[in-house]
């Protein structure tokens, strides 16, 4: 067993406003309950839009709920003129825990490049938000076999300049593009042969100390039948999952799967 502690993260995307927000995590701690998970088991994690955030902050801590909430995506910049952003600051006032940085939709439909991420990932470890760093080949670099040394190349650029210490902490997706939302899954032998790629390449570049500490989640229609084989490959310690987040009895479901319970 690794001592790696398994995440699993809800991105809702753009889905659910902030009523909806508060019902979808009602019903998942209420379909949790029976599982009694602890930290011990594993951590589970809610990434809803920003407008949602004050209000499961407010049923997380008042209800004493045992999860744990982030953002979707955070501002490389300051507080100040930059109309449409949000600070990291805001977000670390906000309770927030992860911050999502580079996921492909933000790379497609932002233009986001390694260079932005990597300014997104400084701001968030100065507000002590933990980043999620997603990265993953599209359908092209798979099929011409470069989708190591796409996706690890992505990771390098947007990992550039940082410390081991600055990075503690560090949560990397992999998340195949052509396996997002498409009900393709990469097969678990797929996403294992990639995350011993990104926990050797973490060794290299910033020491072993780093590379076992980073937990390295899987991403792309992940569901409650297929979770259990994902993260029982030793260097798959979660997943990054869209759809079957959605639903509170249905996340729920997956949690317990990968936990085996
Ligand atoms: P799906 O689980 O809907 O394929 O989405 C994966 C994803 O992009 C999570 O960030």
């Amino acid at each position: 067993m690794s001592e790696r502690t398994l995440l699993l993260a809800g991105n809702w995307k753009m889905n659910h406003d902030h009523l909806e927000a508060i019902a979808t995590v009602q019903k998942l701690a209420w379909s949790l309950e029976d599982a009694k998970l602890d930290d011990a088991s594993c951590e589970v994690v809610v990434i809803p839009p920003f407008t949602d955030l004050r209000s499961v902050q407010t049923l997380i801590q008042g209800d004493k709920l045992w999860l744990r909430y982030g953002a979707q995506d955070v501002s490389r910049h300051q507080p100040g003129a930059h109309t449409g952003e949000i600070a990291a600051s805001f977000l670390s006032r906000l309770g927030c825990s992860y911050v999502v940085v580079g996921h492909s939709e933000r790379r497609a439909d932002n233009h986001e490049t390694n260079e932005i991420v990597a300014a997104k990932i400084r701001a968030a470890v100065g507000h002590d938000l933990t980043p999620i760093l997603c990265v993953g080949e599209s359908l092209a670099e798979r099929q011409d076999g470069h989708h190591i040394d796409f996706t690890l190349g992505q990771m390098e650029e947007s990992l550039a300049g940082f410390t081991a210490a600055e990075l503690d902490g560090l949560v990397i997706a992999y998340e195949p593009v052509w396996a997002i939302g498409t009900g393709e899954t990469a097969t678990a032998a797929d996403a294992a042969e990639m995350a011993a790629a990104i926990r050797q390449r973490l060794a290299e570049r910033f020491g072993d100390g780093l590379a076992a500490a980073t937990r390295i989640l899987y991403g792309g229609s992940v569901k409650a039948d297929n979770v259990a084989e994902i993260v029982a490959s030793p260097d798959v310690d979660g997943a990054l999952v869209g759809g079957a987040s959605l639903s509170g009895p249905d996340f729920a479901a997956l949690c317990k799967a990968a936990v085996g319970k």
